[in-house]
């Protein structure tokens, strides 16, 4: 197809001349807008422009540990519409799964918490959770485990649940991730292993929340970073090798599986 954009086929060619078998993967919120998850950052659309009424000090601050220590009810006034509810994972989900098929995805790191790679079939044991998920929960301040069949009933109805345990009156939180917390123990480990990584992928992020944003940069001079995303991110375009792809994600792994000729393959693995 002549109508392929050089760098999307230098970049396919790469990995069908094999010479890109470790490839890393890093996501934001942008990759599951597809599926119907406002992301946090558009001006309108995302989740931080919608907060006023909530009065919040500061958009970020309804997920900052601090803040939820005494105020949990704007938390809560919003955790229903961002726990995961059988939707359906977007082509860029499946995009990951496929290179997972195949064998060339080293590692995902996501900053989502919707689940939808899991969803889309790329195996659990290829993938962080770097801001954790919705499986568990525990109270903020003792720590105590919360049974999953209350906290359902909370997100359902967005009434703050309280902590079981005589004497403690702490709010019960997911065990998502939020600011002011540390990342789980494996971040650290297999951030020590992206310099192995033989092309990188940076898929729906802002980039503008640590240590996740500072992935990219631990690429090797000289191996390439794609950058599929609305706009520019971070540093990607600046160094040599490097490619954006600016435009939806799911617009940008089409034209990647076009390149790659596994369009038919992709789109069929997406529909099952
Ligand atoms: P952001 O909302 O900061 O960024 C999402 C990015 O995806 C933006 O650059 C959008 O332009 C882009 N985008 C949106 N829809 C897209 C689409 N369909 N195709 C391509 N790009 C699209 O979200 P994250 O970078 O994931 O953490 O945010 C990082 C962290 O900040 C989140 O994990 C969350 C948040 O606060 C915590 O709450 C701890």
């Amino acid at each position: 197809d002549t109508n392929i954009n050089p760098d999307i086929q230098s970049i396919a060619n790469r990995i069908k001349n094999g010479e890109a078998t470790r490839i890393v993967v890093l996501t934001g919120a942008g990759i599951s807008t597809g599926a119907g998850i406002p992301d946090f950052r558009s001006p309108i659309t995302g989740l931080y422009d919608r907060l006023a009424p909530l009065g919040l000090p500061y958009p970020e601050a309804i997920f900052h540990i601090n803040y939820f220590s005494h105020t949990p009810e704007p938390f809560y006034a919003i955790a229903r519409a961002r726990h995961p509810r059988n939707l359906k994972p977007t082509i860029s989900h499946a995009f990951l799964a496929l290179l997972a098929k195949k064998g060339l995805l080293h590692f995902l790191f996501t900053q989502n918490i919707d689940g939808l790679e899991q969803d889309a079939g790329v195996p659990s044991d290829k993938v962080l959770w770097a801001h954790g998920n919705w499986k568990s929960q525990h109270c903020y301040k003792c720590s105590a485990h919360y049974p999953d069949h209350l906290m359902k009933k909370a997100i359902m109805s967005g009434d703050v649940p309280y902590c079981l345990q005589s004497g403690c009156d702490g709010a019960v939180k997911p065990d998502v991730v939020f600011f002011g917390q540390s990342l789980p123990a494996e971040f650290e480990e297999k951030e020590k292993e992206v310099p192995d990584a033989d092309l990188m992928f940076v898929l729906g992020t802002s980039l503008k929340v640590a240590p996740c944003s500072r992935l990219p940069g631990l690429v090797k001079g000289g191996t390439p970073r794609v950058l599929i995303n609305m706009e520019k991110a971070g540093d990607i375009g600046n160094r040599g090798g490097d490619v954006c792809i600016l435009g939806t994600c799911d617009e940008g792994v089409r034209k990647l599986a076009d390149a790659l000729g596994w369009r038919d393959e992709l789109e069929g693995l997406w529909a099952d």
